[in-house]
C-alpha cells in the first residue's frame, strides 16, 4: 500500500511534494531507518473493519469530548509538529491560527519557529497546549513552563522518546538539518535562561546558539525521577507522548502525570517499533480509564478517528496531514484539512449506526488479520 494515497483531502504528501524542495519535504515526510514504524502506523488501521448497526437514528450527532474539563468539538487535536517555517513563512501561526478558529485544540510544539508568546497572541482563546522536549537543565524547564502558563497553554505535553534524535536517512542523505539556519528556535532564543548561557545574542551567532539548543534537547540521562520534577514545577495537567508500553504508561501514572499520548513520533524515532494503533488496546487495559489515553500516528481519515475511539483513545492527534496543507497554501489549508476531518468523521460515526462518541467501542470493530 503507498502512503501516499491515504492523506485527508486531495493527497496531501504529493501536493506537498509539488512545493518543497527536496529537504523540508523529506524531513516532514521521512523516517527512522526503513520506515517500517511509519507504514506500520497506517496500515494497521488495515487489520480492524468497521461493522456498521443499521436502522438507528442517527440524526442528531455529538463529536465532542471533555478531556481536563473542557470540551471540544471534536476528538483530535494537532499534534506537536516543530520547525514550520520550513514549510511556510507564517510558521506555527497558520495552524495555531486554523486550530483556534475552528475551536480544534493546538498543541505547540517545543521547537517552534515562532515563540509562544506570540502563538499564544495569535490565538486568543484558542485552546493550546505546550510540548517540552525536557531540557537537560532544570532552570530552563522552569522557565519554559512558566512562559507557556503565562501564555494560556492549558497543559503540558512531555515528549518522552526523543531525548537522542533518531536515524534519519532522508535527512541524513539531504544533509538536512533546520535547526542550524535557527529556525525551529523560536521560544530557545527567546529566552532568558538560554541566553544567559550564551556568549552572544543568538542572532550574531545562530549556529553556535542553535547547537547549544540542540546541546540542551538531547537529553539522554532524562528518567523518571526528571519526570517527577517537572511534575512538581506545574500545576497544570501533564501528559507524557511518547510510550508504547503498558508498564510504562503505569509508571507515568505513577509519577503524577494526567493523561499519556501513546506515540512513536510518528516513526520518526525507532524503527521496527509497535504501530500505535497496535499497542493502544494494552495501555487502554492497564490504565483502566483513570486518565485520559490520546494516541497519534498514522490517522488520515475519519475511519481512522473513529477506530482509535472504539479501542479506547479518548481523542486523537492529526500529525503529517496538517503539515502538508501548511506547505501547500498555509493557513486556509490546514481549515480545510480540519473542516474536511470533521466532516467526515461524522458521517463516519453516522452512517457506522452511532450518533455520540459514549456509543463507540470496541463493539463497532472487527479485527481481520
Ligand atoms: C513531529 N512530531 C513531533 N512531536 C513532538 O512531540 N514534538 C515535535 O516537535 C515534533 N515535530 C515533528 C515534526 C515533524 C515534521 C513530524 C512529521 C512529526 C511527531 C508528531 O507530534 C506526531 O507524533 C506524528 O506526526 C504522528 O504521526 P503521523 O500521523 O504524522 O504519521
Amino acid at each position: 500500500m503507498s502512503i501516499f494515497q491515504r492523506c485527508t483531502y486531495s493527497f496531501g504528501e504529493n501536493r506537498a511534494k509539488n512545493v518543497l524542495a527536496a529537504g523540508p519535504f523529506g524531513y516532514v515526510c521521512g523516517a527512522a531507518g526503513a520506515g517500517d514504524t511509519h507504514r506500520g502506523n497506517i496500515e494497521a488501521f488495515q487489520h480492524y473493519r468497521i461493522r456498521p448497526r443499521v436502522c438507528c437514528d442517527i440524526t442528531k450527532r455529538d463529536l465532542s469530548v471533555s478531556i481536563f474539563g473542557t470540551r471540544f468539538p471534536v476528538p483530535f487535536l494537532l499534534a506537536p509538529i516543530g520547525v514550520n517555517t520550513i514549510l511556510h513563512p507564517d510558521g506555527e501561526l497558520g495552524p495555531a491560527r486554523a486550530a483556534a478558529k475552528l475551536g480544534v485544540p493546538y498543541i505547540l510544539s517545543n521547537v517552534s519557529s515562532v515563540p509562544m508568546e506570540k502563538v499564544a497572541e495569535a490565538m486568543g482563546d484558542g485552546i493550546r497546549w505546550f510540548q517540552l522536549y525536557p531540557p537537560k537543565d532544570q532552570e530552563l524547564t522552569k522557565s519554559f513552563l512558566k512562559r507557556a502558563e503565562d501564555s494560556g497553554f492549558k497543559a503540558i505535553v512531555v515528549t518522552v522518546d526523543s531525548t537522542i534524535l533518531g536515524w534519519r536517512e532522508t535527512d541524513l542523505q539531504n544533509a538536512y538539518l533546520p535547526f542550524l539556519t535557527g529556525q525551529g528556535m523560536g521560544i530557545y532564543f527567546t529566552d532568558p535562561v538560554f541566553c544567559s548561557k550564551l556568549r552572544e545574542a543568538p542572532h550574531n551567532n545562530v549556529k553556535e546558539a542553535a547547537l547549544k539548543a540542540l546541546e540542551e534537547g538531547n537529553n539522554t540521562c532524562f528518567t523518571w525521577k526528571e519526570l517527577a520534577f517537572i511534575r512538581e514545577q506545574t500545576r497544570l495537567p501533564l501528559l507524557i507522548k511518547g510510550t508504547t508500553h503498558p508498564d510504562d504508561a503505569l509508571l507515568a501514572m505513577e509519577h503524577g502525570v494526567d493523561g499519556i499520548i501513546v506515540s512513536n513520533h510518528g516513526g520518526r524515532q525507532l524503527d521496527g517499533a509497535v504501530a500505535t494503533l497496535e499497542a493502544l488496546p494494552a495501555i487502554v487495559e492497564s490504565i483502566q480509564g483513570k486518565i485520559p489515553i490520546i494516541m497519534d500516528g498514522g490517522i488520515r481519515r475519519g475511519a481512522d478517528i473513529l477506530k482509535a475511539i472504539a479501542l479506547g483513545a479518548a481523542a486523537v492527534l492529526i500529525g503529517r496531514p496538517y503539515a502538508y496543507a501548511l506547505a501547500v497554501a498555509g493557513k486556509s489549508e490546514v481549515e480545510e484539512v480540519i473542516k474536511h476531518l470533521i466532516a467526515e468523521t461524522e458521517l463516519q460515526l453516522a452512517i457506522s449506526g452511532r450518533s455520540s462518541k459514549n456509543d463507540v467501542n470496541p463493539s463497532l470493530l472487527m479485527k481481520v488479520k
